[in-house]
């Protein structure tokens, strides 16, 4: 498609800001295709400079952990005047940690390769998260994130399709090993913000998670190709954790982790900080995790987890299509997870659900908070090549109630197991559910196959539009704009 159509899903959008931003003055110095594009943001921005502005070289091997950061600290004094963007070209742009900052675009080009840095001075140490109390691989601090963003408003992260690649396989080396001083660092990680934009790029071989927004609000990730070994570990593909008004849409996930895992804490630190994951949308996910889940719920979910809406899913080659991993000491709760219109293709167990997930950050959890399950919908499926149905397993004294499984079709393997529905501490219903459901779920009958609920009202964060935005590079800044300062 010709640059100038750019058609960005709302297409009157799309002929209106066109005819806004068409006159331009041309800079003395002739501009480049790379230098002048349109693109699609949920919001634009006044000023663009490149990386090549602040001295970046994409040799592939010198770092630009420094050019990085200086643009991001330049470009970061336009947030009051209309905000900024920074090219990433064509080129392998090796670099370690940098921090985004707000009213922000990082663009990389189709041809742009960030790389990550191996060398482990590149990457600061932080403190752990307040409702994890402690790294998930090693007790105290972490790496930080390749990408970090921290008490930011309006920042996007997009690109033709420019890939990231985390470079991951050392550190995986050093955690099979038990060499890892401390955890892992995540491709891209954005805390206490709000009003994100993640889309269009492809992640390669993330060191452990690969996107992660945490304690923020109104977060958008859209088109992201992420790939890594199957085998790799914990290289779960996008994790909304702590967050409220998220939608992720057209993904293309495989990994060796869960493809989307739901969190909000952990045990007795996320039971304190107290801060949900609600209102989160996940629809046209494609999804391939052979050894977890298609979708998580947990198990970190101490602070919560309700109102999550998943639909158009296709599962292939995954160990489970939608699981829920809790445990005792977790707290907290999973409830209203509405599914719909989910196909899953050679699975183990088509749902799955677990009360006795253990992994305890320390022994301080308390025993009696026990976690709340309830109000757990699943219609409009159909499996092929299942070696389980189900395996629903609550906490003895703490059922999982609510469960409605309706209009649901899921074909054996030949080498089926022979318990296909095995459920305890389980209460539900079911309708229009073959292979016939454990006499948990008791069948409506047919008159029943539309009973699980699927909210119809939209939430607010389908309501952001996406606009078509202008980049142009302008690097310094012309005389009055750096006067405003
Ligand atoms: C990035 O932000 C983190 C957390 O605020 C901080 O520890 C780190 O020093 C920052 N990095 C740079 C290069 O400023
Ligand atoms: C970021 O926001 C959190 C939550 O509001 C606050 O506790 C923390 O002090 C803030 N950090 C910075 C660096 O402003
Ligand atoms: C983005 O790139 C990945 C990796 O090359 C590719 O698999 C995917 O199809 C591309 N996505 C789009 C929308 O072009
Ligand atoms: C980003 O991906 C969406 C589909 O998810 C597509 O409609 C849009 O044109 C893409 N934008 C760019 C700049 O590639
Ligand atoms: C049952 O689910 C299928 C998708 O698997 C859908 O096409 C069909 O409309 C659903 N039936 C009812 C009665 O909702
Ligand atoms: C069914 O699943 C098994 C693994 O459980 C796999 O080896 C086989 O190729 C699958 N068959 C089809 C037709 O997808
Ligand atoms: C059914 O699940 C329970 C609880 O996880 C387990 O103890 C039991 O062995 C399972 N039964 C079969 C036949 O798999």
């Amino acid at each position: 498609m010709p640059r100038n159509i750019l058609a960005c899903f709302q297409a009157i959008h799309v002929i209106l800001l066109l005819a806004a931003t068409i006159p331009l003055r041309l800079n003395a110095r002739q501009l480049g295709r790379h230098d002048k594009f349109d693109y699609c943001a949920v919001s634009c921005r006044a000023h663009g400079a490149s990386l090549t502005d602040f001295g970046g070289v994409g040799d592939g091997t010198t770092s630009n952990t420094k050019a990085f950061q200086a643009a991001v600290d330049y470009l970061s004094q336009f947030a009051a005047f209309g905000g900024s963007m920074l090219f990433v070209p064509p080129g392998k742009w090796l670099t370690g940690s940098f921090n985004l900052t707000s009213h922000f675009t990082l663009f990389l080009d189709k041809n742009a390769v960030l790389l990550a840095s191996q060398d482990e001075s590149e990457w600061a140490v932080i403190e752990p998260l307040p409702s994890y109390g402690r790294g998930r691989d090693t007790e105290g601090g972490r790496y930080i994130s390749l990408i970090f963003g921290t008490n930011l408003t309006d920042v996007i992260i997009t690109g033709d399709n420019g890939t990231i690649d985390g470079q991951g396989e050392s550190w995986w080396n050093k955690f099979h090993k038990g060499e890892l001083q401390y955890t892992r660092p995540y491709l891209i990680e954005i805390m206490f913000s709000e009003n994100i934009q993640i889309s269009n790029l492809t992640l390669l071989n993330s060191p452990s998670w690969n996107v992660h927004p945490i304690y923020s609000s109104n977060v958008i990730v859209q088109g992201l190709t992420i790939l890594a070994p199957v085998t790799s570990p914990n290289t779960d593909g996008i994790n909304p954790d702590s967050c409220t008004n998220t939608r992720i849409e057209d993904c293309y996930i495989v990994s060796g982790d869960d493809c989307i895992a739901v969190k909000s804490g952990w045990d007795e630190y996320g039971i304190a900080f107290g801060m949900p994951t609600k209102q989160l949308v996940i629809r046209r996910l494609t999804c391939i995790s052979p050894f977890s889940a298609v979708i998580a719920l947990g198990s970190e979910m101490s602070g919560g987890i309700e109102d999550v809406r998943a639909e158009d899913i296709l599962a292939i080659n995954s160990e489970s299509g939608v699981r829920i991993k809790t445990a005792v000491g977790r707290g907290g709760y999973v409830k209203d997870i509405y599914v719909r219109g989910m196909t899953m293709k050679t699975m183990k167990w088509a749902f799955w659900m677990t009360g006795n997930y253990g992994s305890h950050p320390d022994n301080n959890y308390d025993p009696n908070a026990l976690p709340v399950i309830q109000n757990i919908n699943y219609r409009d499926m159909v499996a092929e090549n299942v070696t389980m149905a189900a395996r629903l397993e609550g906490i003895p004294g703490d059922p999982f109630t609510g469960i409605c499984i309706s209009n649901v079709t899921i074909e054996l393997a030949k080498k089926a197991k022979k318990v296909i529905w095995n459920c305890t501490d389980v209460e539900g219903v079911s309708s229009g559910v073959v292979p016939q459901p454990c006499a948990a779920l008791p069948d409506q009958g047919s008159g029943y196959i539309t009973a699980c609920n699927f909210p119809e009202e939209s939430l607010a964060i389908d309501n952001v539009e996406i606009q078509t935005c202008s980049y142009r590079r302008k690097y310094p800044l012309s005389n009055d704009v750096v006067n405003h300062l």
